[in-house]
């Protein structure tokens, strides 16, 4: 392998940006590798912010970063030339033909007229529009219009797609065809993915890791898998019988449980929790009606992350409230 994919696609170092006398970006440093990566903020975290920043669409305060090995604040227009951008707004002409509109998004680029509308009819059917080449966007449900803004950032065929919160306002079957259509892009077009979203969901589908910003700032950041390791295995047993005699004698072999219902689970500490659960149900005459590994749900692991870093903030659930901003 070549060190060219080694490197981080995206740095940045310090990164600040003010709007008038609010701190936007407050001082952050990314490195970002290769694939799929999760931006996940509440509103007027900085997503946006950053995502122009990067784009070289706005001026930065301080700090620097670069793209593709490209300096964010000096070459702009290589960048955008290298990448695709989906914004968060609707960029789009209501009076165009789908295919018209992302022709000229390809001209705009840079391309050709016959190449800009060659790629315009390949990306429309990749997003799902096939068969609506030929309509005006004013007759695009907020779906097909995602769709569009999605096929305008991959007519250049670039090898980052920069997304602004992709799902917006769409229904459930829409979201759901925009991320597979994302993680499609990933995967099988092994291109690299920014997308931001107030939503883990949305980013856990696409993402194998994320960066957490709130008020500016990185919270947190790493990859799903590494947070689901720093989170405790447990088994998880359903039983019929005397829960909390079952309770006890978990307790008197030392194992730790937490019961919900008839629902106990027990932190797994060696290859014989196992057996001292059955062991402690034989004990507690109460019988077993199923036992399996518990996968703790993301919500579960960053409650634990968050405790594990001493942040004061609680879970994502908090960070996923919107802020009051303006205020320092
Ligand atoms: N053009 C602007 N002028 C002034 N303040 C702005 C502007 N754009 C964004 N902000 C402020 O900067 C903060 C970050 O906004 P933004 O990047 O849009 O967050 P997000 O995309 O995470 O919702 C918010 O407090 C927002 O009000
Ligand atoms: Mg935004």
């Amino acid at each position: 392998m070549s060190d060219e994919h080694e490197s981080p696609i995206i740095t940045t170092e310090r990164l600040n940006k003010m709007y008038g006398s609010h701190l936007a970006i407050d001082g952050i440093n990314l490195e970002i590798p290769r694939g799929a990566i999760g931006i996940l903020g509440p509103n007027g975290a900085g997503k946006s912010t950053l995502f122009k920043c990067l784009l070289g669409l706005i001026t930065t305060t301080s700090g620097e970063g670069t793209v593709l090995g490209h300096d964010i604040r000096t070459e702009g227009e290589s960048i955008r030339s290298k990448i695709g951008y989906m914004p968060e707004y609707n960029a789009l002409d209501p009076n165009l033909f789908a295919v018209d509109q992302v022709r000229y998004a390809g001209e705009l680029l840079g391309m050709n007229s016959k190449t800009a509308t060659q790629r315009a009819h390949e990306v429309l059917e990749y997003v799902g529009l096939k068969d609506q080449r030929y309509r005006k966007i004013e007759t695009f449900s907020t779906g097909m219009m995602q769709a569009t803004k999605l096929a305008c950032a991959l007519v250049h065929d670039p090898e980052i797609l920069i997304c602004d919160e992709p799902t917006n306002g769409l229904d459930q079957r829409a979201r759901s065809f925009m991320l597979q259509t994302l993680k499609r892009t990933v995967v099988e077009g092994e291109r690299s993915v920014l997308m931001s979203s107030h939503v883990m969901d949305d980013v856990q589908e696409v993402c194998d890791s994320i960066v957490m910003i709130h008020k500016g700032k990185i919270v947190l950041q790493g990859y799903f898998d590494d947070f689901a390791e720093q989170v405790d295995k447990e088994i998880e047993v359903v039983i019929w019988g005397g829960a909390s005699r079952m309770e006890e004698e978990l307790a008197t072999d030392g194992l730790e449980a937490r019961r919900l219902g008839r629902v106990i689970r027990i932190k797994v500490e060696s290859e014989s929790t196992v057996d001292k659960i059955l062991n402690a149900a034989v004990r507690a005459e109460v019988q077993v009606r199923q036992m399996k590994e518990y996968e703790p749900d993301l919500e579960d692991i960053f409650l634990l992350v968050m405790e594990k870093l001493g942040s004061e903030i609680k879970g994502s659930s908090e960070l996923m409230t919107p802020e009051h901003t303006g205020e320092s």
